[in-house]
């Protein structure tokens, strides 16, 4: 059982805390073998991981997290791992959809409809309207998501109100094209945090990305804990976010 506010563990004091937090789960599938169990164990197992997350970062006062579950890559895995995790994110929000309105989340979709299972799809539109008045924290799952295809996808309804005479072409701006992504009202992401030690995008968050902190943790994501968030937190703390800009500040 997780619970939200546990007191007997409190998340340190922060100096800065990241408004939007982007979660690569990866590493399900290595946690599993090792122990000697399929990779489906592995997804299993990573249930907890996600709601002990979800609960850290609202303990800590982070807003926005987007999970990635499903790549428009991952299609290429073999059927029976594509169905389970199908039938899986169907039934975690299922499952889980009313303990998180419980803590006040609000959950979003982002991602393509081709191809999704139609069932999954239900699931994913039920829980945003369950959850749509909530706003301690924002959770959007990223399923069926890849970055280059919500950048395109973007382009072609552009295009479209181009040809309908709603827009002007020459006049796209930063702010037209986030008002044309899966989730507009999503900030750009501060924190963008990969389990499982591999060190790529895998084309999670592109656009929204371009000025992320980036932070790639070797622990498995079924390993995954409140604690491992706040210590996530307290490392993105330390850092020196410039956007571009410049101090002087010789040595004397
Ligand atoms: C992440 O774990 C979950 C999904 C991609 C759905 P993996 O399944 O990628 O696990 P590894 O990377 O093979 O260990
Ligand atoms: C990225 O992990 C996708 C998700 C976590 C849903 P992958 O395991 O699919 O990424 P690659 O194949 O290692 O790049
Ligand atoms: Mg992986």
């Amino acid at each position: 059982m997780v619970q939200l506010f546990d007191p007997q563990r409190r998340p340190p004091v922060f100096s800065k805390v990241p408004k939007h937090i982007a979660v690569v789960m990866d590493g399900n599938g290595r946690w599993a073998n090792a122990r000697g169990l399929t990779r489906t164990e592995g997804h299993k197992a990573g249930e907890a991981a996600l709601l002990e997350v979800i609960a850290g970062a609202i303990e800590a006062g982070v807003t926005h997290v987007t999970a990635y579950a499903f790549s428009t890559e991952n299609w290429k895995r073999s059927p029976d791992e594509v169905r389970f995790l199908m039938g899986y994110n169907k039934e975690v929000l299922r499952r889980r959809r009313d303990l998180l309105d419980s803590w006040g989340v609000r959950i979003r979709w982002a991602g393509r409809r081709p191809k999704l299972w139609p069932t999954v799809i239900n699931e994913l539109l039920e829980a945003e309207k369950r959850t749509r008045s909530n706003s301690r924290l924002t959770l959007t799952m990223a399923v069926n998501y890849g970055g280059r295809q919500e950048i395109l996808d973007a382009v072609n309804r552009m295009a479209d109100e181009v040809s309908a005479g709603k827009l002007k072409p020459g006049s796209i701006t930063e702010k037209t094209m986030q008002r044309f992504l899966y989730v507009p009202e999503l900030p750009d992401v501060d924190l963008f945090l990969r389990s499982s030690g591999e060190m790529r995008t895998s084309n999670f968050l592109l656009w929204q990305s371009s000025y992320a902190e980036m932070m790639f943790l070797p622990t498995l994501w079924p390993d995954f804990t409140r604690e491992t968030i706040w210590e996530a937190i307290d490392s993105f703390a330390n850092r020196d976010r410039r956007f571009g800009q410049a101090t002087d500040a010789p040595l004397n």
